[in-house]
């Protein structure tokens, strides 16, 4: 049996780079989103200056927006550098970290990684958050990413409250320049204090990606991440016209990379079009494994339990208090405390908001009456078996 499996480890792989196929890996060149990059650049000049600077980028699922900020960042950091200048740069995910609080302990566990967790007020932390500026003589640029999942939950007031810090650090110069990303629009949700510093110009909008861009996406993710000629042309031509559909990069990527899984498990020497098409079988264009790395464990307990209840009855809806029970057995298993009620209803918004369900009223009419959930895209039996593997 050992040689089965030392067989199968050490077999030879059509891919040379599994990291490159990494969701959060971000290529040297970003082909497609030269524009949008100028544009940025082009907002963020007063940086240079000390002047802090603010953008909201917005677009579909998947058409670069956190890889192309994550671009522009890490090289506005490098190129600060050699004009004597300290960027710091910290990126926050709004679905993991959904809360002001919690944003701002992110923000300093980037500066001390042993920050504490708790004892500290937000304005205290706003305080120290000045401190570590000042002492290392640099300013900040903070990258809100999904942040419409802040938005109900103090995303106005950390805006307001950032704008007011820049006030008083005009003088010190340690200003601190916010991007905010989202798939949705966001100015209808942040009060009025908060929009008046962003100033409607600074948006840039990214559409969703037309075939022969995705084509171009592929072609340089097979070079960075494939062995010479292991994959056909025909299979990009393919996953190109698959994917845009959708429009959609990460999907797109995700295509090659399972059909790079799939012509190694049949030890084939080159990934050819029917690699592609068992790929497609399983890929889903909503529910990807990397969205559901980014949701917190709650939320994946209250997902896994709408499988659960889906796949048990068969049925293209499930009910909100049925699947409230399935999630409190399930928090059981899984040695977690089930949260209180209202708190579920939290998570089932937010995996509603993250495009992972689909909610609509049962009919009945009344107000807490329970409602029918459905999934998009993706069998029951295939979301309960992803989220228990992230589960265990
Ligand atoms: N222009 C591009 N060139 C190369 N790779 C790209 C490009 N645009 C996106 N990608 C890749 O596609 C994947 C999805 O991109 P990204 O995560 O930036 O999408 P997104 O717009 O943030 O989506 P979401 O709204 O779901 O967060 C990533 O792996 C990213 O590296
Ligand atoms: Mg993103």
């Amino acid at each position: 049996m050992g040689n089965i499996i030392e067989d199968e480890l050490f077999s030879s792989s059509v891919i040379k780079d599994i990291h490159a196929l990494d969701f959060d890996y971000v290529p040297s060149e970003l082909p497609h989103r030269a524009e949008q990059l100028k544009k940025l650049a082009q907002m963020f000049k007063p940086l240079f200056a000390n002047m802090a600077q603010n953008a909201f980028i917005r677009g579909p699922v998947g058409t670069g927006k956190t890889a192309m900020v994550k671009y522009f960042c890490q090289s506005l950091v490098q190129i600060a550098r050699k004009q004597g200048k300290i960027v710091e740069y910290v990126h926050i995910n709004c679905r993991k970290r959904s809360s002001y609080a919690m944003v701002l302990l992110g923000v300093l566990n980037h500066f001390d990684s042993r920050f504490p967790d708790r004892g500290f007020s937000v304005q205290e932390m706003l305080e120290i958050l000045r401190t570590h500026l000042q002492r290392k003589e640099a300013q900040l640029i903070l990258v809100l990413d999904e942040v419409d999942a802040l938005m109900k939950k103090g995303g106005s007031t950390l805006i307001y409250d950032l704008t007011r810090f820049n006030d008083e650090t005009l003088k010190t110069g340690n200003p601190v320049s916010v991007i905010m990303i989202s798939q949705k629009d966001i100015f209808a949700d942040l009060e009025e204090a908060a929009l008046s510093t962003f100033k409607r110009s600074n948006i840039v909008v990214l559409e969703k990606y037309i075939r022969d861009e995705l084509y171009d996406i592929v072609r340089q993710r097979v070079s960075l991440a494939f062995h010479t000629n292991t994959v056909l042309g025909e299979s990009i031509d393919l996953i190109a016209d698959i994917a845009s559909e959708f429009g959609d990069a990460r999907f797109s990527i995700e295509l090659l990379w399972k059909a790079g899984m799939y012509a190694d498990e049949k030890h084939a020497k080159q990934v050819v079009p029917e690699h592609v098409r068992a790929a497609k079988a399983e890929t889903y264009s909503v529910v990807t494994e990397t969205k559901l790395k980014n949701l917190g464990r709650h939320q994946l307990l209250a997902l896994l339990s709408i499988a659960k209840r889906l796949q048990k009855e068969g049925a293209a809806y499930a009910n909100t208090g049925e699947v409230e029970k399935t999630y409190a057995i399930t928090c059981e298993e899984y040695h977690e405390d089930a949260r209180a009620h209202t708190m579920f209803w939290n998570y089932l918004k937010e995996i509603e908001q993250a495009g992972f369900i689909r909610v609509k009223p049962s009919g009945k009419g009344q107000v807490g009456a329970s409602q029918f959930i459905s999934l998009p895209d993706i069998p029951a039996e295939v979301l309960r078996g992803k989220l228990e593997e992230l589960l265990a």
